[in-house]
């Protein structure tokens, strides 16, 4: 897109992976570090997503089909785009989104088994083909993860532990096609140790697209091996990253 000018990250994951406070202290870090950062989440984030997401996720709403519930999160993902996420590209700033089109990939497509080719072209044609720079795939089994979920349950929360376990495949899935941008991180380690690959991650792409931190906290560490990145990324120590098993791919 010619008029983009920032950097744009996404954290997507599973039901408990801690996405969503990792993406808080990731934006927390680049406000430190003096970058112009806009913090966003999909659904939500605007009026109307904000509506839509309290219809996807409330518990009393019934017998919504996949696709209806992939085109509402779409829906709600090109009024995040207009309203907020391209205007701030625009800007040059850095957008950090909790979810984005990945996760209507993995829930509805894999997860809710709908034609994902199909799917794929909808949800990319409706946002533009505005896709993120970089994404972290906060990597969580699905008992595991469950582990983290609190009682009072959401709608998605609520459905079968086959449907998490399709969709979490899906993730490492989407993965293991776009292994560039797509990073897997294991979130089964340490909170501050998710902390520390995520920023390190995010830190040093940032600087081999040119995006240079004004101060950059992981300058110290030695860079993270890159799953999938040149192989300038591969000196550090690796990064525990669960590798998608074959098992994983059964179903693409
Ligand atoms: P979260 O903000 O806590 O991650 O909750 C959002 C929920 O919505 C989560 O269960 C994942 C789900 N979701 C989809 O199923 N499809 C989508 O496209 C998006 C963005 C979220």
């Amino acid at each position: 897109m010619s008029e983009k000018r920032g950097f744009f990250i996404t954290l997507e994951g599973p039901e408990g992976s801690g996405k969503s406070s990792q993406a808080r202290q990731l934006v927390q870090a680049l406000r430190r570090a003096g970058r112009r950062v806009t913090f966003v989440r999909d659904p939500g984030s605007t009026a109307l997503g904000r509506r839509l997401r309290r219809v996807l996720l409330h518990a009393d709403v019934r017998g919504m089909t996949p696709l209806t519930e992939a085109l509402l999160f779409i829906a709600g993902r090109v009024q995040l785009v207009e309203e907020l996420i391209k205007p701030a590209l625009a800007k040059g700033r850095i957008v950090v989104c909790d979810r984005f089109h990945d996760s209507t990939m993995a829930y509805q497509g894999h997860g809710g088994e709908l034609d994902v080719a199909w799917l794929q072209v909808v949800g990319r044609r409706a946002i533009g083909g505005l896709m993120p720079d970089l994404t972290l795939l906060l990597d969580v089994p699905t008992e595991a993860g469950f582990r983290r979920v609190g009682r009072h349950r959401d709608r998605m929360e609520r459905k079968a532990q086959a449907f998490h376990r399709r969709l979490r495949r899906g993730y490492l899935a989407l993965a293991r096609r776009e292994p560039r941008r797509i990073i897997v991180i294991d979130a089964t380690q340490p909170k501050t140790r998710v902390a520390q690959h995520v920023q390190q991650i995010v830190f040093k792409r940032l600087r081999m697209g040119r995006v240079l931190p004004l101060r950059d906290p992981t300058v110290r560490p030695r860079p993270p091996t890159i799953v999938g990145g040149p192989a300038g990324g591969r000196r550090g120590p690796p990064l525990r990253v669960t590798r998608p098993t074959e098992k994983s791919y059964g179903m693409v």
